[in-house]
């Protein structure tokens, strides 16, 4: 496994330059409306690289990071509330959060089932999930993968039309952007039919 807990200083200083500057584009057209009461998760945040700049953007939701790395979190900003936890099991009410965030994180998760139908489950009817990940048909992306394998990650990498159609099993309708071998996914969660 990648040892994650012993990774934030590097994550701190070199995370953000795997953003590139759409994707951060795409991200204010998410957050730029939200208002004072909105809740925004960032899910496997990390050093809060997405959360962080969300903030920048729009200053009025809460945001809130969770990470099952605390060496991770720990770089976070002050301004970020942090908590240890999982994808899989988020420590949250039903329809709390406006927004979700996912950066580099979705073929980091081991159980996908449970964790998309955590994802609907918290977010509001109507909110979105922001993902941001790697395309294992485009070369880079399968040498990340492969990379990742090979540290004993689960490599759950998806491309874009494949995510789509998985999410659309978990009441999501989703739209993307690709560039290279990153994309940005943005789906909209529409019902809960398939879960119930
Ligand atoms: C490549 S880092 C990305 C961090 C940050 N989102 C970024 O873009 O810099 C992947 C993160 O996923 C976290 N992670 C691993 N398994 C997870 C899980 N089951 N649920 C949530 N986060 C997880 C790791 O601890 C790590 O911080």
């Amino acid at each position: 496994m990648i040892p994650f807990n012993y990774l934030g200083w590097a994550f701190k200083l070199f995370g953000k330059g795997i953003y590139p500057e759409w994707v951060f584009l795409a991200l204010s057209k998410i957050v730029q409306d939200l208002k004072e009461e909105d809740f925004v998760l960032d899910i496997g945040a990390g050093t809060g690289i997405l959360v962080e700049e969300a903030n920048k953007l729009n200053k009025d939701p809460t945001y809130i990071a969770i990470d099952p790395a605390i060496g991770m979190l720990r770089f976070a900003p002050e301004n970020i509330v942090k908590i240890v936890a999982k994808a899989e099991e988020l420590p949250f009410k039903k329809e709390v959060f406006s927004v979700i965030t996912v950066g580099e994180t979705i073929h980091h998760i081991k159980d996908l089932n449970k964790a998309f139908k955590e994802m609907n489950r918290v977010l509001k009817p109507g909110g979105y999930l922001f993902v941001f990940d790697f395309d294992p048909e485009e070369k880079k992306g399968k040498m990340i993968y492969i990379f990742e394998r090979l540290f004993g990650e689960p490599g759950n990498f998806f491309s874009p039309d494949e995510l789509k159609n998985r999410l659309k099993k978990y009441g999501f309708e989703s739209q993307f952007i690709k560039k290279d071998y990153r994309y940005v996914l943005i789906a909209k969660k529409i019902n809960l039919s398939s879960l119930e």
